[in-house]
């Protein structure tokens, strides 16, 4: 890939402690919070004009789409379902490049998860094998991995617009036509949008940790997400995870492990060694930062 690659040049994306700790102060990207909870001035006893004001911003959010022509806000409405999501809402700062490359490339690459169609993979990506990466974040660890494997497709799905407008802007500017980024919950994506045995792999790269006990169930890697993607997942297809986080690892060991349509790659049952072809990601930057070990876990669909 010509252009360089360092996460920590780039501009910030959700920490997992943020994310664990839902301690963004930008307003919700969706909605959601103020539409399902009363907001936190009600209690706080803000005044009432304040609150106008703030209903009214979070009304504006809502209808008025942030980028003409670029994804959409929540667009398959994922916040109505009563299902806990994975990810927090939020409205994060967008710099003028990242806009630049979502008003301009969007078109071409970016698709909503909208819940509304069957995609036909082969087609978005001219025949070549399809793989599916969740939680891309800012997006170095994929535009590498697409540079470095032209020959697959790498439908890169994330919520965080700053980080949609990243990759797109790093696809354009080192010529990668082997990736597209859509906007969106995975969960919405995979269920309604992708047909039975039509993904050649999946990758799930240092998802939201969620440290605390009371924010376990919203971890990505449980039973019920595997019985989902073992239906998407081509027979012998790979799930790739990665975390620096040691308890989500054995948990994910523990549901891979456990699940019948799901085998793992190495003999002794155990993490995989990093595979040499995926990238340091910036989370895994951060988490070695701090000392933690990584682990990989490599397990082929039945
Ligand atoms: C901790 S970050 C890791 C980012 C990147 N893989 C890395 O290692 O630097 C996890 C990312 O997953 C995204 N995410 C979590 N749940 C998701 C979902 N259901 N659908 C789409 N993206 C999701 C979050 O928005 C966040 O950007």
């Amino acid at each position: 890939m010509s252009e360089s690659l360092n996460p920590s040049a780039s501009p910030s994306a959700p920490t997992p402690g943020e994310a664990a700790a839902g301690t963004s102060s930008a307003a919700a990207e969706t909605g959601t919070v103020s539409s399902v909870h009363a907001p936190a001035s009600a209690a706080a006893g803000i005044p009432d004009d304040l609150r106008a004001a703030s209903f009214e911003r979070q009304r504006r959010l809502r209808q008025e789409p942030r980028f003409p022509g670029g994804p959409a806000i929540d667009p398959a409405g994922s916040h109505h379902e009563r299902r806990i999501r994975s990810f927090q809402p939020r409205r994060s700062r967008v710099t003028p490049g990242q806009e630049d490359a979502l008003l301009r490339l969007w078109p071409k690459w970016g698709l909503d998860i909208d819940g509304q169609r069957v995609l036909d993979l082969p087609e978005l990506f001219d025949g070549l094998p399809a793989v599916l990466e969740i939680g891309f974040g800012m997006g170095e660890a994929t535009a590498q991995m697409a540079a470095d494997d032209p020959g697959t497709g790498i439908l890169a799905v994330d919520v965080h617009t700053p980080g949609q407008g990243n990759l797109l802007g790093l696809a354009d500017r080192n010529g990668l036509s082997n990736i597209r980024v859509a906007n969106g919950d995975a969960i919405i994506l995979l269920r309604e949008m992708l047909k039975p045995d039509s993904l050649d792999g999946l990758r799930v790269y240092f998802p939201d940790p969620w440290p605390k006990k009371r924010h376990h169930k919203r971890r990505l890697i449980q039973p019920e997400f595997l019985d989902l993607v073992a239906q998407r997942l081509k027979p012998g297809a790979v799930i790739h995870c990665a975390t620096d986080w040691e308890p989500y690892a054995e948990q994910m060991l523990e549901v891979l492990t456990a699940h019948p349509l799901f085998e793992n790659t190495l003999a002794d049952g155990g993490y995989a060694p990093r595979p040499a072809f995926r990238p340091l990601t910036r989370f895994e930057g951060q988490g070695l930062d701090k000392g933690h070990v990584v682990h990989d876990l490599l397990f082929a669909r039945r």
